[in-house]
């Protein structure tokens, strides 16, 4: 394959970017995405440019470091992260665009790699859970559901990636932040600290400029995990109820 690839460069984060075209040529339909992108940095180091800086690690779908605006799109054009994402997705001669996250609370490292720094607060504002100290209760002794150990399960599945974030036209991580409350909120265990959790989460969330959910829903269709929309309204209700408890 033949492709236009038009790529966000950017030397830091006090620095302006642009976009920048590259002609690329010798693209086989059966690399990851990523792959691609090593092709081209060795291609710009064989000319002397600087490689395009871009997050990765696992490039398995797990740990959520890829994170790229294809065309407009969150991870690209399949519902899937970016490593996953295979180049027979586009066709020969296709122009792709390539961008960073775009939010206020992600600002841009270099290039397309973003600061998801604020996902980690959002987290440790959430706190610990409280655990019995010796040795490990048995498993059957905290009875859970097995509807509600279910959709613990489904909704742990999210890797913190932040397409939701950068698919939302206000920048919200409300998706992101439903599934951590949703995760721990439906187990036993998570009971104790849920009112101090989603509290904290929810003011830790604003502060770093986050904005608000309106119910648009392009957060869930850009998910790679299929975290479920119905995870904010399990948020906004924690929240209603902490609130209403003196949290
Ligand atoms: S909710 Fe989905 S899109 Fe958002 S951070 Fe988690 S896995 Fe990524
Ligand atoms: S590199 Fe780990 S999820 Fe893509």
């Amino acid at each position: 394959m033949r492709l236009t690839l038009k790529i966000w460069r950017q030397a830091d984060a006090q620095a302006s970017g642009a976009l920048k075209t590259y002609d690329l040529d010798g693209v086989s339909e059966d690399m990851s995405f990523l792959e691609m992108l090593d092709v081209l940095n060795e291609q710009l180091q064989g000319q002397g440019e600087e490689p395009v800086a871009f997050d990765h690690d696992c490039r398995e779908g797990i740990c959520g470091t890829c994170s790229l605006m294809i065309d407009g799109q969150a991870h690209g054009p399949e519902v899937t992260t970016t490593c996953q994402l295979h180049m027979r997705s586009f066709r020969d001669g296709q122009t792709i665009t390539i961008e960073p996250w775009r939010s206020d609370a992600f600002p841009v490292v270099r290039d397309l790699v973003v600061d998801r720094s604020a996902f980690d607060r959002i987290i440790a504002s959430g706190g610990f859970i409280s655990a019995n100290t010796g040795s490990a209760p048995e498993a059957n002794s905290v009875p859970a559901p097995r509807d509600k150990a279910m959709r613990a399960f489904n909704v742990a599945t999210c890797i913190g990636c932040g397409a939701c974030v950068a698919a939302c036209p206000n920048g919200s991580a409300s998706l992101f932040m439903g599934a951590k409350i949703t995760h721990l909120g439906e187990l036993p265990q998570g009971q104790p600290e849920r009112g101090t959790r989603v509290v904290d989460m929810v003011a830790q969330h604003d502060a770093e400029g986050f904005g608000g959910c309106t119910n648009i829903g392009e957060c869930a269709g850009a998910c790679p995990k299929e975290i479920p929309l119905d995870v904010i309204s399990q948020l906004n209700k924690d929240l209603r109820t902490a609130l209403r408890n003196g949290h």
